[in-house]
């Protein structure tokens, strides 16, 4: 089937309908009114200082602590060059974003993979890790809705996740774009507000809350550090885009942020339970655990099913998602991801219904 009419579980990104789109336009407007000097100007490498200073009061860190930037991919990136040199151990989540697995690799980290279980890192295994000798400069995690498999880490988890920080001199990424998208359950405090030590350099996103083609992300962390990754954006773009950045402003001070916030979560939170039920419906064999918030889900298909068959065959039928071995270094290959972001509420069960149709044929195939 052609592309125009795929539904896509692919894409980590909001369909147009929870883009507050008029909220965009006046925000923008009411920017160049209010000023036009500063959201036409250069600016600094820090970012647009009235967002930096609202981002800082949102977490109660001196502004000295943030650098806001074009999206959070920027903000890793700068980070990663800044931590990661060749040969670094880095610990990731099993699974994780594919982009950090790329950002890592291309800086020749030595990835180390540690399980991730349904309330987040399985952090025995990495104090099994750290005792057998592993020295880790950077421990990435994803804590809320992870991407790809949508879990989310525990308060305990947390807190001791933060003394083997502490006990093994390494630092906490919490890349934590999704934190603002929890429809159920209660909200964890984030490991940044828990640190007493220093240990936490945490990055978020407006992509989810605004729209992702604003591209702006932000750090948080050290002031030391953050005035180095300072240096090294005005080496790279001189200040990032400050239009986009003032935009932003404006939509978050005049509160416009709450309601687009309230838009996604109950779109998201009507998504799931959709697709869980087609889920349960379509495909009993399909194993896989509802998230409190966020974009994705996590599937989990018999041990014998090849994910590359099913993405071929659902490709044919006209429906897309993203393979779980994307998210891994090895295995996996019984697994995919379903963002239901991108999909409206009335394309969930047909997108279903033709992923059931090409995993039923998979099957059929493996037994013959
Ligand atoms: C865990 C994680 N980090 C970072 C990003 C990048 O976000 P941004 O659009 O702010 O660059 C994403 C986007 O999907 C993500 O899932």
């Amino acid at each position: 089937m052609a592309g125009g009419d795929t539904i896509s579980f692919a894409r980590g990104a909001p369909s147009l309908d929870i883009v507050d789109v008029e909220g965009l336009r006046e925000s923008a407007s009411r920017a160049f009114e209010r000023d036009p000097g500063g959201t036409t100007a250069y600016g600094t490498s820090i970012g647009y200082v009235p967002l930096r200073q609202w981002i800082a009061d949102q977490h109660g860190v001196a502004p000295e602590q943030v650098l806001v930037t074009n999206g959070s991919m920027q903000a890793d990136a700068f980070l990663f060059d800044e931590l990661v040199g060749e040969g670094d151990t880095v610990v990731v989540e099993r699974p994780t974003y594919d982009r950090t697995l790329l950002g890592l690799k291309q800086r020749g980290a030595d990835i180390r993979m540690v399980g991730l279980e349904q309330d987040g890192l399985d952090v025995e295994e990495l104090a099994t890790l750290l005792a057998q000798g592993a020295r880790p400069k950077l421990a990435h995690i994803i804590p809320n809705f992870q991407n790809p498999a949508g879990y989310t880490l525990s308060r305990d988890k947390r807190d001791r996740l933060l003394h083997l920080a502490r006990d093994h001199d390494f630092v906490i990424f919490e890349d934590d774009p999704y934190v603002a998208l929890r429809f159920t359950g209660e909200t964890l405090p984030t490991m940044l507000s828990l640190d007493r030590d220093e240990r936490v350099v945490y990055a978020s996103s407006f992509s989810k809350t605004v729209c992702p083609g604003i591209r702006v992300g932000y750090l948080v962390g050290p002031a030391e550090l953050i005035t180095r990754i300072a240096k090294r954006a005005t080496n790279t773009y001189i200040s990032p885009n400050m239009v986009a950045q003032s935009i932003v402003y404006e939509f978050c001070s005049s509160g416009r942020i709450r309601d687009s916030i309230e838009t996604v979560k109950s779109a998201l939170a009507e998504r799931v339970d959709l697709l869980a039920a087609a889920l349960e419906r379509e495909i009993p064999d399909a194993r896989f655990t509802p998230p409190e918030g966020g974009y994705f889900m996590w599937v989990e298909l018999p041990e014998d099913v090849d994910v590359d068959a099913l993405f071929t065959a659902a490709a044919e039928r006209g429906v897309a998602f993203v393979k779980g071995t994307d998210f891994l270094l090895d295995g996996g290959r019984n697994t995919l991801r379903l963002a239901y972001s991108g999909v409206t509420a009335d394309q969930i069960d047909e997108g279903v219904a033709r992923l059931a149709e090409a995993y039923r044929q998979q099957r059929k195939q493996a037994t013959v």
